[in-house]
């Protein structure tokens, strides 16, 4: 147990439109690792936030007949809304049009001015206002963006530069040190290759500045530039947590949470994250993060989602179908965190009911059933351990290995090997259980035996609400009441709350209704 800082964060996103899966996604696997190193004792700070600024946002408000500020306001309710739907536990929420956000992109331009990484100079290319990205004419595939596909537009302009060519040994040597240190930067390692090739190429200065819109956050020494978005929407990072602050206490605040433990972002944000993020920070002399995590797109049919391409479903119909803790569990389980992933109905409706309402509800189900039948309800006192059977002994050593086992993948963050190792824990059980048969202990008044079974396999199932606690945290909060336990969401030691024995003697157990009921028709 450790209580050393853990700063996460999201990407913020663009208020174009409503949160959709893919949004969705990197923030629940945020929270799952938030929600993981609180209950291994971490002082977490876990940020997500929005990104408001920009051509596209001034777009989105003007088709809308609304000013860009009323539109945004209007828009991020609905993210607010959405994480609270799906229980995301984060720390704090920064908007880009905060003051704090404002001061301190100023402060950081300030900076690089005094130190002389900017300079006046004469922008002509392309720009994809959808990606808000710069391109090249030798970028550009058969005359659009290469990355989404759009129209570009043509650009001419008085900008103001940073000198990023000036960075690319540096960045080079930065990632191979944290590699060779055994904690890379850029991860997971397919991603480091693209990252590393793309700096090799040779970097080109970058235009920090637009002037033929008014919606970003001027330049504090020429305030008719406004800040380029995307190095606005990264610095979100830093002055969420103080940075160009002068109070004390946000001072402190930075300097307690950075360098971020990790960024989390999509494989298409990884170059702004990965190669112009720590140059910006290192020309104003600041420690890069420690890592940034590229997660793969979800797809549906071979297909990026997108709200453009039509295919995006909401989240809240997928929650109010399966509930927000399936919802969770499905994309932390189902799709290999950082690869791409093809996400399905079929399968979701598969993934609920083999693994949630067969395994993990079937198993508290019939255990707190039997428990109120056999033992009137009440938790029996921990077993003779002289008289446990190979068959309690075996089930013991699965659960006293999982702590490790899965701590080895969550610091991997591999969800679905941390969430595959919890569920031998639970299968077994459900064996356990059919080996053991309560019942017809019960029937032949084998009271001893019949208490020892039904508490090891009760224990079982506290173990196991721990660990999936970090994805389904509802669903673990309501099988530690229905044990009569206290408030899960107050365990900050998991290791010691999962040691074998916990289950103290004489609490009370409630049935409840099934956690995951059946669903029934298919897709
Ligand atoms: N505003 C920028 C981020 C600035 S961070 C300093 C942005 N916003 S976004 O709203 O467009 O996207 C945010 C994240 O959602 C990205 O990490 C992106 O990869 C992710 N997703 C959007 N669609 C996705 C899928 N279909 N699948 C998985 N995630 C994808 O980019």
């Amino acid at each position: 147990m450790s209580d050393s800082p853990f700063y996460v964060t999201t990407p913020i996103y663009y208020v174009n439109a409503e949160p959709h899966l893919g949004t969705a996604y990197t923030t629940i696997a945020t929270d799952a690792i938030a929600r993981y190193r609180r209950m291994t004792g971490n002082d977490v700070r876990f940020l997500t936030g929005l990104d408001e600024h920009g051509q596209k946002i001034a777009q989105a408000a003007e088709e809308h007949g609304m000013s860009p500020q009323a539109w945004v306001d209007a828009i991020a309710p609905t993210f607010k809304d959405a994480w609270e739907m799906l229980g995301i536990s984060y720390d704090d929420f920064i908007r880009t049009t905060e003051e704090r956000h404002t001061r301190g992109v100023q402060a950081f331009w300030t900076k690089l001015y005094d130190d002389g990484y900017l300079y006046q100079g004469h922008y002509e290319g392309w720009y994809c206002v959808p990606d808000e990205t710069y391109w090249t004419g030798e970028q550009l595939a058969d005359g659009a963006c290469p990355q989404c596909g759009r129209a570009v537009q043509f650009i001419r302009e008085d900008n103001w530069f940073f000198k990023l060519s000036e960075f690319g040994e540096k960045l080079l040597a930065f990632y191979d040190e944290r590699q060779a240190a055994g904690t890379p930067f850029v991860q997971p390692e397919t991603r480091r290759n693209e990252v590393v090739s793309f700096v090799r190429q040779g970097l080109k200065d970058l235009s920090i500045s637009r002037t033929n819109f008014t919606w970003g956050v001027p330049l504090p020494f020429a305030p008719e530039h406004v800040t380029y978005v995307w190095i606005d929407a990264l610095l979100n990072y830093i002055t969420a947590i103080g940075y160009g602050s002068t109070e004390a206490g946000e001072l402190e605040m930075f300097e307690r949470y950075w360098p971020a433990d990790y960024h989390f972002v999509g494989k298409d944000i990884i170059r702004f994250h990965c190669v112009i993020w720590p140059a910006m920070l290192m020309a104003a002399g600041i420690e890069p993060p420690k890592a940034v995590f590229a997660h793969g797109f979800l797809l549906t049919k071979g297909e990026k989602m997108s709200k453009s391409r039509g295919n995006a479903q909401t989240p809240a119909s997928l929650v109010e179908r399966f509930g927000v803790d399936a919802y969770r569990y499905y994309f932390l389980r189902d799709v290999p965190f950082g690869m791409d992933g093809s996400i399905s109905m079929e399968a979701m409706v598969q993934r609920y009911n083999g693994d949630l309402a067969n395994d993990w509800g079937n198993l508290c189900s019939r255990l707190f059933n039997m428990t109120e039948k056999y033992l009137g309800g009440i938790t029996p006192a921990v077993p003779d351990v002289t008289r446990q059977t190979a068959e309690d002994a075996s089930m013991r050593s699965i659960a006293e290995n999982l702590p490790a086992t899965y701590e080895s993948h969550m610091t991997r963050l591999d969800y679905a090997s941390a969430l595959e190792s919890t569920w031998e824990l639970i299968k077994h059980a459900n064996r356990y259980i059919e080996n053991a048969a309560p019942w017809t202990l019960a029937k032949e008044g084998e009271t001893e035996r019949l208490a020892a079974v039904l508490h090891n396999a009760l224990e079982a199932v506290r173990i196991a609400a721990l660990f999936t606690a970090p994805m389904m945290p509802y669903t673990s909060a309501e099988v530690w009441r229905r044990l009569g336990l206290g408030d899960i969401a107050e365990v900050t030691d998991i290791s010691a709350s999962a040691v074998w024995g916990g289950l103290p003697e004489g609490s009370t157990v409630s049935k409840g209704e099934p956690l995951f009921p059946r669903i029934y028709e298919e897709a």
